[in-house]
């Protein structure tokens, strides 16, 4: 049985799972962890995946492997292929500025005809976390380092660049060199830079390098070939994975990865609670969302993926633990004790400013504080219910685009707190499915993989392996629309 393996470098951890091409069947997996932080040396990313790698018994036997990554990350390389500066990561803000003076610009002068123009061009209203701010940012506040970028690569592109054995010139682990032009990526996260339009030249996808020079004053630069949903964009080194025959499939960013993990089809919401919180849902086209509340990005099948992303959303429970000196199962206890609404007392959780509304300057603020609901039951549930109402919102802004809504299901290390689950049918007003937890995003990159060796295998695209998807619970309550209007009377307050 040919083996696979999927790759999920994401923010805060390198994931690897071996999986049987053929069934899905898990055989091996391992993982390492990534520093904190918003601004990151790649060169971390590689340790871990190095470590994880060996963790997981190590690749020398798999026939195909992919990597899903943090989508956004600006990896700014030079002619050697060093790295010119940390990566900034999508939940880095420092960009905020840049954003908003894009907009303008394309706007000449107006924001509201720029943020449709962007969301026209590339299928995203800019905020902070699209890697062409980051650009910008990076020529306005670092010229000597700008001025060196050759290449321009998002986290799944690096490793997957690394793994084919290229890398910084004299670096013992990149027998290749700095080859820049061996950089791939895939449509999924190419259309998350702001430079890339997924749905150019009748769907083929195609770079703005015209949007790139607004941003960067330059296109001069490598940028990753694209390369197609079933094609390898490389062999993997012999000293990293098998014998020097096995694939290296286009990879994917990580909420293209879990979409197609998840096996999601048009009318399916995946709403993962994680580092980030994302209400995502597969549909045919993208729509140009010009309010800038939903992304339109690609999945990795050839459709779109349209996203709706906070940033706060398991750090928000882990906030909540910290104040009130609960374990995961004491805050979930604690917040099933109040009332729902927690007699009034509601988080709006902007606690690292926030995404989706576009405020990366709020900090989070807690309302309606009465002695009645100065109990520790009260602040668990209030936070838990402010950070659902963040993310229904989200759902809400997919629905006002006419995107089907048939299956909502809830991912992520956070919806498996009994008091998540038990709350969001509340918040949600819809039934919830609940998958069996799982590495969804390593999951997706290894099917993705074996869709890849299938195709290689057959010498013409396939469809895609029919590995049986997870099993799920669903969860019903009945609806309490309180906690969401007494959300919404205080979130534009802050
Ligand atoms: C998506 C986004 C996040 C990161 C997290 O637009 O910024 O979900 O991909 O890894």
């Amino acid at each position: 049985m040919p083996l696979v393996a999927g790759v999920d470098s994401s923010t805060q951890s390198c994931k690897i799972v071996v999986r049987d091409a053929e069934t899905g069947a898990l055989v091996r997996s391992g993982s390492a962890k990534h520093p904190d932080g918003t601004s990151v040396d790649p060169q971390h990313w590689w340790t871990a995946f190095t470590e994880a790698a060996a963790a997981a018994g190590g690749l020398s036997d798999v026939a195909a492997l992919s990597v899903g990554g943090q989508q956004h990350g600006m990896v700014a390389l030079d002619a050697q292929g060093n790295v010119v500066r940390d990566a900034l990561l999508w939940n880095d803000t420092r960009s905020a500025q840049a954003a908003e003076d894009l907009i303008a610009e394309l706007g000449e002068g107006d924001r509201a005809v720029g943020a449709q123009r962007w969301a026209d061009a590339v299928g995203s209203v800019l905020v902070a976390s699209l890697t062409i701010t980051k650009l910008r940012w990076l020529r306005d506040a670092e010229p000597a380092n700008a001025a060196k970028v050759a290449a321009v690569a998002l986290p799944h592109d690096w490793l997957s660049w690394r793994i084919a054995g290229y890398g910084p010139a004299g670096d013992p682990t990149a027998p290749l060199g700095p080859q820049l032009d061996k950089l791939f990526t895939d449509k999924s996260d190419a259309s998350g830079t702001g430079y890339y339009d997924a749905e150019a030249d009748g769907g083929a996808g195609a770079y703005r390098l015209d949007l790139l020079r607004l941003a960067f004053g330059r296109d001069d630069l490598v940028l990753p070939r694209v390369v197609g949903s079933t094609e390898a964009g490389a062999t993997a080194h012999p000293s990293v994975a098998g014998t020097g025959d096995t694939l290296v499939g286009p990879g994917a960013g990580d909420n293209a990865g879990a979409a197609i993990g998840l096996g999601m089809r048009p009318g399916d919401i995946a709403i993962s609670i994680g580092t980030s919180g994302v209400v995502s849902a597969v549909a045919p086209a993208r729509t140009a969302d010009g309010s800038g509340a939903i992304n339109g990005f690609a999945d990795c099948t050839g459709n779109a993926l349209m996203l709706a992303v906070t940033l706060n959303a398991a750090q928000v429970l882990d906030a909540a633990r910290a104040i009130l000196d609960a374990d995961f199962a004491q805050l979930a206890d604690l917040a099933l004790a109040a009332p729902a609404g927690a007699d009034g007392l509601v988080l709006v959780p902007y606690l690292q400013g926030e995404r989706t509304p576009n405020r990366p300057n709020a900090s989070g603020t807690l309302h309606g504080i009465r002695l009645k609901n100065q109990t520790r039951a009260h602040i668990a549930r209030a936070y838990i219910e402010g950070m659902l109402c963040g993310l229904a919102d989200g759902l809400d802004a997919l629905r006002a685009l006419d995107v089907p809504v048939e299956r909502v299901m809830l991912i992520g290390g956070a919806a498996q707190s009994p008091a998540v689950q038990r709350i969001a049918p509340q918040i949600f007003g819809l039934p919830i499915s609940i998958p069996e937890p799982g590495e969804y995003v390593a999951d997706g990159a290894a099917r993705q993989a074996a869709w890849v060796l299938a195709s290689a295998v057959a010498g013409a695209p396939t469809a895609a392996p029919s590995w049986s998807t997870a099993m799920s619970t669903t969860l019903a309550a009945d609806p309490v629309p309180l906690v969401r209007e007494q959300y919404a009377a205080v979130r534009d307050l802050v």
